[in-house]
C-alpha cells in the first residue's frame, strides 16, 4: 500500500509528548491529519493538543499499563477510522557491568517491548475495523538501528529493540492476509530528550525534525522498512557480515575505550 498519509488520514501516535514522537506529530498536524496522542505527562501533550484542537484528541497513558490503555480504545473508536498507529513510546537504560542490575534490562523490556505489545492490542481492532471497509491500514513500530552491532552497556535496550524488530517482522508476516502493513522504523542516533544524556560521541546524528520527515516521507512511499541516516546504517550492516569473532574484538576494544573515558582523571 502506498497510499499512507497522502490523504487527511488518522493516526494514533505514543510517545508524543517529546523528541521524534513529538516532531512527527508536530509534522503530521501541518499536513492536516487527525491525531490521537499518548505520553503520560499531560502537560506537554496539551500544549501540542493546543495547536490544533479540533483535529488533535488527548489520550494521556502508561503504555505499559493495560487498564490506562484501554481507556484509548474508545477515543480511538470516536476519532474516525484509523488509518496508521505509530507506536514509538520508548526508553533508554544503560547497563553498568561493575554493578550488572537485571532490573535494567527489566525496564527496556516493559517498556519498548511490552509496552508496544500492549498498544497493538489497541490498535489492532481499530486497524480491522478500517480494513473492514476497505480502507489502508498501517502498523508502526519504532525500533532501533543500535541492535545491530553489541555496543556496550546496550544489553537492555539493544535486547528491547532485536526483540521489537522480529516482534514487527512476525506481525507482517501474520497480518498480511488482512492487508494490513507493518512497518519497521530503524533509526540512527536522533538528537532528542533521550540521548541528551549520552556521554559518548553519536556519529551521523540527526535532529527529531529530520528524523519525523524521513519517517513520515518512507511511510508516504509505502516502505515497511525504514532506516536513517543511511551511512550509519550502512556501516552497521556492513559490520554484520564480518565474522562475529571480528564483530567481538571490535565489540570489546569500544567498550574498553568507552570505559577508560568515563574512569576519573586523578
Ligand atoms: N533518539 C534516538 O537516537 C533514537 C534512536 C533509535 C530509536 N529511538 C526510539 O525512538 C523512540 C522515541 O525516542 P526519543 O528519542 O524521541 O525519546 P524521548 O524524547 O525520550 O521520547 C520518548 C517518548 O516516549 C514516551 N514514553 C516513554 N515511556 C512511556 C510509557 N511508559 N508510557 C507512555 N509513553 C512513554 C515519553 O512520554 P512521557 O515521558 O510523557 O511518558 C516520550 O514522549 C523510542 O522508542 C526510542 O527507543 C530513538
Amino acid at each position: 500500500m502506498s497510499n499512507r498519509l497522502t490523504t487527511q488520514s488518522n493516526v494514533w501516535i505514543t510517545g508524543a509528548s517529546s523528541g521524534i514522537g513529538e516532531s512527527i506529530t508536530r509534522a503530521l498536524i501541518r499536513g492536516g491529519h487527525n491525531l490521537v496522542i499518548t505520553g503520560r505527562r499531560a502537560g506537554p501533550l496539551e500544549q501540542i493538543q493546543s495547536l490544533a484542537p479540533e483535529r488533535v484528541a488527548l489520550a494521556a497513558a502508561d503504555t505499559t499499563n493495560k487498564e490506562h490503555l484501554q481507556s484509548i480504545a474508545p477515543v480511538l473508536e470516536s476519532h474516525g477510522n484509523l488509518n496508521v498507529a505509530i507506536l514509538n513510546a520508548g526508553t533508554c537504560e544503560y547497563l553498568d557491568i561493575a554493578d550488572y542490575s537485571s532490573d535494567v534490562i527489566e525496564k527496556n523490556l516493559q517498556t519498548n517491548v511490552i509496552g508496544t505489545a500492549r498498544c497493538v492490542e489497541i490498535a489492532l481492532p481499530a486497524l480491522r475495523r478500517t480494513r473492514a471497509k476497505g480502507l489502508p491500514a498501517t502498523l508502526v513500530i519504532v525500533g532501533s538501528s543500535a541492535w545491530w552491532f553489541p555496543f556496550a552497556r546496550a544489553e537492555g535496550y539493544g535486547a528491547s529493540k532485536a526483540a521489537l524488530a522480529y516482534f514487527a517482522q512476525s506481525l507482517r508476516a501474520d497480518l498480511a492476509g488482512e492487508g494490513i502493513d507493518v512497518v519497521l522504523v530503524s533509526p540512527g542516533f536522533v538528537k532528542t530528550p533521550l540521548t541528551e544524556r549520552n556521554d559518548f560521541p553519536m556519529p551521523f546524528l540527526v535532529t527529531a525534525a529530520d528524523a519525523a520527515e524521513r519517517i513520515i516521507s518512507g511511510l508516504a512511499k509505502g516502505h515497511t522498512e525504514i532506516a536513517f541516516p543511511k551511512r550509519f546504517t550502512w556501516i552497521l550492516k556492513c559490520l554484520n557480515t564480518l565474522p562475529q569473532p571480528l564483530i567481538d574484538r571490535m565489540a570489546a576494544s569500544m567498550a574498553r575505550k568507552s570505559s577508560n573515558e568515563q574512569e576519573p582523571k586523578e
